[in-house]
């Protein structure tokens, strides 16, 4: 796990952009796992601006979202349907044919998830995961408990994580309980990831993602496992950090040490 600390979120989110755009140099057909929350805006604003630049092309690129509540049409403007429309897929040029979001109303739930598993597999697998990190140490909706071995399945959101996301809604009544979400297990299988987190509120679910235990309790932790992860941090959220010097210090010698390749 590479810990990179950033002065600003604008810098997070160029830092983010850098590896999508190397991902997509490496490899133009490449599979792109994709988060909503706030954090990502910065990123996909970014990723508009170098299209528009001609410094990146989707045309070949597919992508998987993380996840959808159930029970929102996608033309809701609260379902992340139309959050990745209008932040990021309607400014781009991705083929429609090869975008994949859970569905917000399924036919058959089971058989949905099923099949966006399935999917993902026929694509190649996710080249790059791109992810942010929910306040109770969630990634996706894999709200504590959840299965470190899990797969895209239907989960109940945690009261915290409802709160969270009241502020999209008119009424807290109104967020959704329910979500279809990618498992821990799909997201570990990614080739790579990054997890982006800025905010003093994102410090404490960072430090136990990166210091803490391996615990369903906190998803992200499961990242510890995976052979190539980012967590690209500002300082406020790298603010619990023990061992931030020395991340910092990793970065320092990066240029320096000897390749392993
Ligand atoms: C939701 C999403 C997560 C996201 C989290 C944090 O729970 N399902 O993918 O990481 O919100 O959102 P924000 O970036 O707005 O803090």
């Amino acid at each position: 796990m590479e810990v990179i600390v950033k002065e600003s979120y604008a810098e997070v989110s160029q830092a983010a952009a850098d590896e999508v755009a190397r991902v997509i140099a490496e490899k133009p057909s490449a599979v792109l796992g994709l988060a909503t929350g706030s954090t990502p805006l910065g990123l996909y604003a970014e990723l508009i601006r170098r299209y528009e630049q001609k410094e990146l092309d989707f045309s070949s690129v597919t992508t998987f979202n993380l996840d959808e509540y159930v029970g929102l049409p996608a033309a809701h403007p609260q379902s992340y349907h139309f959050f990745m429309r209008q932040n990021l897929f309607d400014h781009i040029n991705v083929a429609p044919e090869n975008i994949h979001l859970p569905a917000g109303i399924p036919n058959d739930c089971r058989a949905f998830c099923r099949e966006y598993e399935q999917k993902i597999a026929a694509s190649g697998g996710i080249d790059l995961q791109i992810l942010g990190i929910g306040s109770d140490g969630h990634i996706a909706f894999n709200e504590p408990g959840s299965s470190l071995a899990s797969r895209t399945r239907v989960k109940t959101l945690a009261r915290s994580t409802i709160e969270d996301n009241s502020r999209f809604f008119d009424r807290p009544e109104q967020v959704p309980e329910f979500a279809i979400t990618m498992g821990v297990g799909t997201i570990l299988e990614a080739r790579k990831v990054i997890l982006l987190a800025t905010g003093e509120q994102k410090a404490g679910p960072i430090a136990q993602a990166i210091e803490g235990p391996i615990t369903s309790m906190c998803s992200a932790s499961a990242l510890q496992m995976h052979e190539h992860v980012l967590m690209i941090v500002d300082r406020a959220a790298a603010s619990q950090l023990e061992q931030v010097a020395y991340y910092e210090w990793v970065q320092q010698k990066r240029s320096h040490a000897p390749s392993t390749a």
